[in-house]
């Protein structure tokens, strides 16, 4: 990247700014020497704001702003977290005129009105000014740098050609997501979001890309891998996404990495699972080939390739089951999204307070998995919340997603056999006979409840770290060691489990397990209150409660889900 340095008492926001005409002269005397310009993006907490563009985002949706409202919100974080006084950002927002304090006072308000629920951001230091209180995070040329710091330059900036889909609904919650992956982004040259089918990974990439397009002169490209049944047809895919044009059948690896190289852009390849090994080799060439280009990946299980840095996307926070009151379970991303989609579904649906507490409760259910909050909300319109929160097979219930959503995307159903689809038969195995489990479980209880003549022990260890690395498996960190099939997907591999005709064997083995483990601590327990027996300490009381809080339940065995 060729540079010229702005001058160190130059910010990076008033650099752009006015070298963009957008912006009056820096206060003071600093001059700005800006032959060549390098566009810079702000993000903090949901937003980004692009000086260049002249642009604020919340979760990648443009937000409508005046030019006068902007220009106060450059100012704010160009202060960089110290207070700025009325009369220098009244000489900033407007440098020709002299206008009363209220002209501010409205223009905070805007931009309070525009930040809606963040409007925090933006605190009144009675008698003083007024101070922007977000932590930012700055971002050019794909390197990060903070407001006020020595900035380098580059080449004029355009704005870049994009194909990134344009996001039609509000990105719910994420702020944190969206901040991490955006600096892992601007930081390393390969980030892979994994997790689950219908988790968010590409709204999540898309609302990163959108942040970070100001800084790929050569544009955003999305590829779309999903659609594709042969993955040969990657290579094209890219081509075709970066507006490349190859005679039919010519568009090879090679040529397309080539045809590449030298340009500074930003690939996003969305749903690389169904070709991973294409999709693994295009990215790494890709990368190698030429230095200027970054990729976002998203895909159920990680490329495994050099220099990838892994995101986990996790399902977006559900209540606990104490916090069930209406306000409160209205914080929850999870629950906002329920409500969203509820009241698109049906203009007339209330969120009424006493609805609160079932929608907390089928969202808990669902796992904070977006795809089937989606879902169970579009239900609402014909069946109620109440039915759909005592629905037996609410899993059953959740199909007839948008018609122009990917068959995958349409049910849960679909979205579950698209991933059982990909794996090998040693996995399906196990994958399908861990559905024993209502909660958690150890790889000891996977263990004994999977072996079977036809899966050797070590088949076992290899399929379950695989199926974790494919997001089948959900695994707790900080829970000892402890595994988990998410809600919907257990509902789905109980019927599998139920079609390979092997539910009586294993859920006998489960059984056993359980009376294994249960057994000595009952033992231990039964004669006296354990606060009375000798030699009960809390060391062993600690112990019967975790053991008498596991999934074994050896008396009555939950198939159902
Ligand atoms: N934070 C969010 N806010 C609003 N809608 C979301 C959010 N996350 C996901 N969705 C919606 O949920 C569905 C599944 O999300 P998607 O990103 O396609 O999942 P994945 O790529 O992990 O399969 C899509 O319809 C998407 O628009
Ligand atoms: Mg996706």
């Amino acid at each position: 990247m060729g540079a010229d340095t702005l001058r160190s008492n130059v910010s990076l926001v008033e650099a752009y700014a006015y070298s963009h005409g957008s912006a009056p002269a820096p206060v003071g005397d600093k001059p700005v020497r800006c032959a060549t310009e390098q566009p810079v993006t702000f993000t903090f907490r949901r937003f980004q704001v692009s000086p260049h563009r002249r642009e604020l985002l919340a979760g990648g949706v443009p937000v409508k702003l005046g030019g006068r409202a902007f220009d106060v919100l450059l100012a704010l974080i160009d202060a960089t977290g110290a207070v700025l006084g009325k009369d220098a950002l009244m000489t900033r927002v407007w440098p020709d005129r002299i206008v009363e304090e209220n002209a501010l006072q409205s223009q905070i308000m805007a931009l309070r009105a525009a930040f809606g629920p963040d409007r925090d951001l933006v605190r009144t230091v009675s008698g003083r000014g007024y101070q922007f209180v977000g932590e930012v995070l700055a971002v050019s040329g794909g390197l990060e740098v903070r407001p006020g710091e020595r900035a380098t330059v580059q080449s004029p900036s355009v704005v870049p050609a994009t194909n990134l889909p344009e996001p039609i609904s509000e990105l719910i919650g994420r702020d944190g997501d969206v901040r991490e992956v955006f600096g892992l982004a601007a930081a390393h040259r390969l980030v892979t979001l994994t997790g689950p089918g219908g988790v968010g990974k590409t709204r999540l990439a898309i609302a990163v890309a959108r942040a970070l397009a100001p800084q790929f002169a050569d544009g955003v490209w999305f590829a779309e891998l999903a659609p594709l049944s042969d993955p040969e047809l990657v290579p094209s895919t890219v081509a075709a996404a970066a507006r490349l044009e190859f005679p039919a059948g010519a568009a090879s690896p090679d040529r397309v990495i080539d045809a590449l190289s030298g340009k500074q852009l930003l690939l996003v390849l969305d749903n690389c699972e169904h070709v991973i090994d294409d999709a693994a080799r295009m990215a790494e060439a890709l990368l190698r080939a030429n230095p200027m280009a970054r990729l976002i990946v998203t895909t159920r299980e990680p490329l495994k390739v050099d220099g990838e840095w892994t995101y986990p996307v996790a399902p977006l926070a559900v209540p606990a089951e104490e916090s069930d009151g209406a306000d409160d379970v209205l914080r929850y991303d999870a629950v906002r999204l329920f409500v969203e989609r509820a009241r698109a579904a049906d203009p007339h649906f209330a969120p009424h307070p006493r609805l609160m507490a079932m929608i907390a409760a089928i969202c808990r259910r669902l796992d904070g998995v977006p795809l089937a909050i989606e879902l169970a909300a579009a239900r609402t319109a014909a069946l109620g919340v109440g039915p759909l929160a005592g629905a037996d097979d609410l899993f059953a219930l959740l199909a007839g997603g948008r018609r122009t959503a990917p068959h995958r995307h349409q049910s849960l159903r679909g979205a579950l056999e698209w991933s059982y689809g990909l794996l090998s038969e040693s996995e399906r195995i196990v994958l399908r006979r861990l559905a024993v489990f209502h909660g958690a479980f150890t790889l000891e209880a996977a263990m004994t409840v999977v072996a079977e003549g036809d899966i050797p022990v070590a088949k076992i260890i290899v399929g379950l770290a695989d199926l974790v690395s494919k997001s089948l498996i959900a695994s707790g960190t900080g829970c000892g060691g402890q595994y988990r099939l998410l809600g919907a997907t257990r509902a789905y591999l109980l019927e599998k489990l139920g079609e390979s005709g092997e539910r009586e064997r294993v859920a006998g083995r489960h059984a056993g397990y359980g009376r294994q483990v249960y057994e000595p601590a009952e033992a231990e327990l039964a004669p006296q209150s354990p606060a009375k027996r000798p030699g009960f300490t809390t060391a062993n009381k600690a112990t019967c409660a975790r053991r008498s809080s596991r999934p074994f339940r050896p008396a009555v065995i939950r198939l159902s889900a």
